[in-house]
């Protein structure tokens, strides 16, 4: 039987993970908040299933807080995607982060769903910012999930102990 396993992305990955950034979320970059990262450009995690990359994560930590830039689990309702969140949680308390954050949209209600079971909680709602974000992204839709227009941005944060 197969089994999902994790290892840390390398600099051969670079070019995988541009194109799953933009095969899923349109462009290679990120913006949140206004600043744009470059996920094949920062630390992360890779789930394999054999030889099959099955998901993908990648953060930023600066000072004490860890920014989780990118989630993508490829197969879905399998334990990845919670596999992946606590791999990072544990590289952030390792490096002495005190914080664990991130955002979604207001479209990814299933991400919302998905985050607040896994411990995090709503830290703050930036209404419309997603417009100031397609001047940098100009390849992010207008609609998002469900049909739903993609135009704020949630964050979730959650409060790093050793326990
Ligand atoms: C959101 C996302 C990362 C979740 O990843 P996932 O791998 O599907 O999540 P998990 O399988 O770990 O957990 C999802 C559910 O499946 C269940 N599950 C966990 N392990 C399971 C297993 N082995 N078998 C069946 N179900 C399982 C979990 O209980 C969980 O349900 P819950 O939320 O009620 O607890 C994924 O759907 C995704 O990549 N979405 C598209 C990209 C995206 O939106 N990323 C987030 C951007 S902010």
């Amino acid at each position: 039987m197969s089994e999902v396993v994790l290892r840390p992305v390398t600099a051969a990955d670079r070019d995988w993970v541009r194109a799953l950034m933009r095969e899923h979320w349109g462009d290679e970059i990120v913006v949140v908040n206004g600043h744009v990262h470059r996920p094949h450009e920062l630390p992360g995690f890779i789930a394999e299933d054999g030889d099959e990359k099955v998901g993908l994560i990648t953060y930023n930590i600066d000072g004490d807080a860890c920014e989780v830039v990118s989630l993508n689990a490829l197969r879905s309702g399998m334990g990845i995607g919670t596999m992946l969140i606590d791999a990072v949680r544990e590289a952030a308390i390792a490096a002495g982060c005190r914080r664990l954050w991130l955002i979604t949209t207001n479209d990814n209600v299933d991400a919302l769903r998905f985050y607040q079971r896994r411990g995090f909680v709503l830290a703050a709602l930036r209404p419309g910012e997603i417009a100031r974000s397609r001047l940098l992204k100009p390849k992010l839709p207008e609609i998002g999930l469900y049909g739903i227009p993609i135009r704020d941005e949630l964050e979730l944060e959650q409060i790093l102990t050793d326990a």
